[in-house]
């Protein structure tokens, strides 16, 4: 048996512009998912978590299955742990995924090749997106830590690679990089979930078609870029007034692009007095919001009053890791 696992991710800066191009910030969280893989030797045919499995329910774990077939032919047993609540802006399929690659390179003898589980689960992703997908999370959930996504190579940042996609007929290219984020002591970052779930091939959509049917509203994405490339900048200089004032302004222009819900907003207003920056994380339409804050114990405390539920996660956590093998 072998067994591989991979962060989750909240994004700081330019969801939803970042899929046309635009710069963005995510980081890993502190929450996982976690894959077994085992040869099936009862059954002549695949099983996910002890029923049979069915590819058009799970088009992730369809597409990389046959990108990294075992190396006998042999069916194979997957089983999925991990605590990232689904359909919440956390990334949870991406780090099932990216988790997903871990484990099958492993079992087909090779060494954890973070690029290739990347650039798969990039792929898987896409096509569960209609094609409408950044680079974003899986990236961040593969290499861990902090991720930025550029429409420039920055020279001060490690440049991991390009990656050049189709989104609706347009060719959008990102220039993906990591680096060490210096944090200064007593920041910390909370998320707070609604507990309603938002799907991110529909809030993805829902945008598409508001830049087609009012063309001059790509304006909107190109705030959201500029407001990111000043937040990322504050961000390496560990401004975190500056970068809590850009992701509360980051917020703003998700909402009027009709990504918010009435929960998110409920948990933000209630979340922004004792923090320097909220904004909701992720695709929207429910989900989760974050909070960069100096009192984590208040801030989640009126996340939760608010009727949410919240944690405090750890920056810096690992990418996609082997957790043991039998
Ligand atoms: O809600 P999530 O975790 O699937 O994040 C989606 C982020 C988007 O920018 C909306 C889409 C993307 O592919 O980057």
């Amino acid at each position: 048996m072998v067994k591989a696992s991979a962060p989750g991710k909240c994004i700081l800066f330019g969801e939803h512009a970042v899929v046309y191009g635009q710069p963005a910030l995510a980081c890993s969280i502190n929450q996982r998912m976690t894959i077994e893989v085992e040869k099936e030797e009862t059954f002549d045919k695949w099983r996910l978590d002890g029923r049979t499995f069915n590819p058009r329910k799970h088009p992730h774990i369809d597409y990389i299955r046959q990108q990294l077939p075992a190396l006998d032919g042999q069916p194979l047993h997957i089983r999925v742990r991990g605590s990232i609540p689904k359909s919440s802006g956390l990334g949870s399929s991406a780090a099932l995924s990216v988790a997903l690659c871990g484990a099958l390179q492993q079992l087909r003898g090779e060494d954890i090749d973070l690029m290739q589980a990347s650039r798969l689960s990039h792929q898987a992703e896409a096509q569960a997106q209609a094609g409408r997908a950044s680079p974003m999370d899986t990236a961040t959930s593969s290499f861990g830590g902090f991720v930025v996504l550029s429409d420039t190579i920055e020279e001060d940042l490690d440049f991991i690679e390009t990656r050049t996609m189709d989104v609706d007929g347009t060719s959008y290219q990102w220039h993906l990089h990591t680096f060490d984020a210096d944090i200064p002591q007593g920041v910390a970052l909370v998320v707070g979930n609604t507990g309603v779930h938002g799907s991110t091939s529909a809030m993805v959509k829902q945008v598409a078609n508001l830049i087609e049917q009012h063309p001059e509203r790509r304006v909107e994405l190109e705030t959201i870029g500029a407001i990111a490339r000043r937040g990322i900048q504050a961000f390496r200089e560990g401004n975190m007034e500056a970068v809590g004032q850009a992701m509360t302004e980051n917020h703003i222009v998700l909402r009027s692009l009709g990504v918010s819900s009435p929960e998110l907003e409920q948990l933000i207003r209630a979340a922004a007095p004792s923090s320097l920056g909220v904004k909701m994380t992720g695709a929207g339409g429910g989900g989760c919001m974050i909070a960069l804050t100096t009192s984590p114990e208040q801030t989640v405390g009126d996340i939760e009053m608010a009727g949410g539920r919240a944690f405090i996660t750890r920056f810096n956590e690992p990418g996609l890791g082997i957790e043991h093998i039998m």
